[in-house]
Formats: structure tokens, sequence, C-alpha cells
């Protein structure tokens, strides 16, 4: 094993819900992410397997309960993700390339799909589409979208599925602002999120600085 430097240990954040994941596979995969260079299909690829690795985090506190198996050789004790069952629900488009790559991991989840874009003028979101499972009661809710900048799409997704019934919601993001991660604590406490990285700042079209460009025109070539 080389002994080369390791990936600095995340500093800790001044927001109480905000988790970044410092795992040298997510900050490699993500720095070639934010490459001007990196051409749609390698985008597309990287998004995939981050979203894999961040939801692998995410999920780590998921209850278990103790089961019976029965190994070729005898019967022992397993262990299974309890009861409740897991809903992701990507803010399209961007958020639509961190589905498969979770879908991999947890091939019983459901999809539902939220619709959002932001107004290019006022930053603000626009929904166009709802439409999650039943039983959302029952469920725990993974919010996708890669980027978190102004909060409005995430805190307006969140509000719609805590409408809807959803209590146990979770924010998965590949590189969040300080402003979005602030709008979605005062929105929502009870939300925790999750990224790759805490950037800098927004700059004046709200976009995410040093961020990665437009999330959804890099992921599906229309730029
Ligand atoms: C992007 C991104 C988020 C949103 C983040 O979507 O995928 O949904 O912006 O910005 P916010 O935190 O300021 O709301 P966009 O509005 O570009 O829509 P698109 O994916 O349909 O292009
Ligand atoms: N949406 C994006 O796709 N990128 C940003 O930097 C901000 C919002």
């Amino acid at each position: 094993m080389s002994t080369g430097p390791t990936a600095p240990a995340p500093a800790p954040t001044p927001f109480a819900t905000l988790n970044v994941i410092g795992h040298p596979l997510i900050q490699h995969k993500l720095t070639m992410l934010r490459d001007a260079g990196t051409p749609t299909k390698i985008f597309k690829e990287l998004v995939d397997e981050l979203a894999m690795l961040m939801a692998y985090e995410a999920t780590k506190d998921l209850a278990l309960q103790q089961v019976r198996v029965r190994t070729p050789l005898e019967e022992t004790n397993g262990m299974k993700v309890r009861g409740k069952k897991l809903t992701l629900v990507p803010i399209l488009r961007a958020g639509l390339g961190m589905v498969e790559g979770i879908l991999r991991l947890v091939p019983s989840a459901r999809v539902g799909h939220i619709g959002i874009y932001r107004d290019h003028s006022t930053l603000e979101p626009v929904d166009y589409y709802f439409k999650i499972p039943r039983d959302t009661e029952e469920r725990d809710f993974f919010v996708l979208d890669p980027m978190l900048a102004t909060g409005g799409s995430a805190v307006a997704a969140v509000t719609s599925l805590k409408r809807s019934g959803a209590q146990r919601i979770r924010f998965l993001c590949l590189v969040a602002a300080p402003d979005g991660v602030q709008r979605m604590e005062r929105a929502h406490p009870d939300v925790q999120i999750y990224a790759a990285a805490l950037d800098r700042q927004l700059n004046d079209h709200g976009y995410i600085l040093p961020g990665l460009g437009d999330a959804g025109d890099r992921l599906f070539g229309t730029r």
C-alpha cells in the first residue's frame, strides 16, 4: 500500500444539517466532474458513480432487523434493512442522472419525480410536475439533485413532498452553496443534506463558484 498524501478530512461545516462526504473516491470523481474539459459521456458516468457512493454514506444509519437465513450448510442469523421502503425523488432534469447509480445499490427502491426549473431572471423555482408513490408516510425519501445553489428548488421539492405526507426526507446533492444550505436549513431543519462539497459562493446569476457549471446542460449535452 502506498503512503502518499490522503484526502484531507472535510472541515466541520457551520451547518447542523450538512454532511460533506470526504471519501477519497468521491473527491477524485468530483474533481473530474468539475473539469470543464470533461465530455458529456464521462460527465454522466461520473454523476452516476458519485450518486452511488454518496448513497452508500447517506444510508449508513438505516435501521436493521435480525432475520434467519439458511446457507447451503446451516441456518444462521443475518441482518436486513428494516421495513421502511426507500423512494428516490430526482428533481428534473439533472437529478435524473443520480437515479440509476443508487438503484444499483437499492434495486427495490421506488422512484418519484418532481419537475422544477429556476426562472432565469428571478432564480425562483417553477414547479411543473409531481408524481410520487402512494403510502408516503411509510417511506424514506431521498431527494436527488446535483446542485444546491440558492436552495429554491430543493426547498420547493421538500415542501411538496411534505404536503403529500412524507415524513422522513434526506437531500443528496454533489455541490452545495452556503446560501442554499442555509435556506434549506431554515425551511426544513429536519432534512439532512449530503454533499460531496460545500463551495464558496454564488455568482450574480445564481451559479455556484467554483461549482461545475450547469449540471443539466452538461448531463444532457444541451448547450
Ligand atoms: C438546476 C439544478 C437544480 C437547481 C438549483 O436546475 O439541477 O435543480 O438548478 O438551483 P437553486 O438551488 O438555485 O434552485 P435548473 O433550474 O437549471 O433546471 P434543469 O435541470 O431543468 O435545467
Ligand atoms: N444550477 C446548476 O446547474 N449549476 C449551478 O451552479 C447552479 C444552479
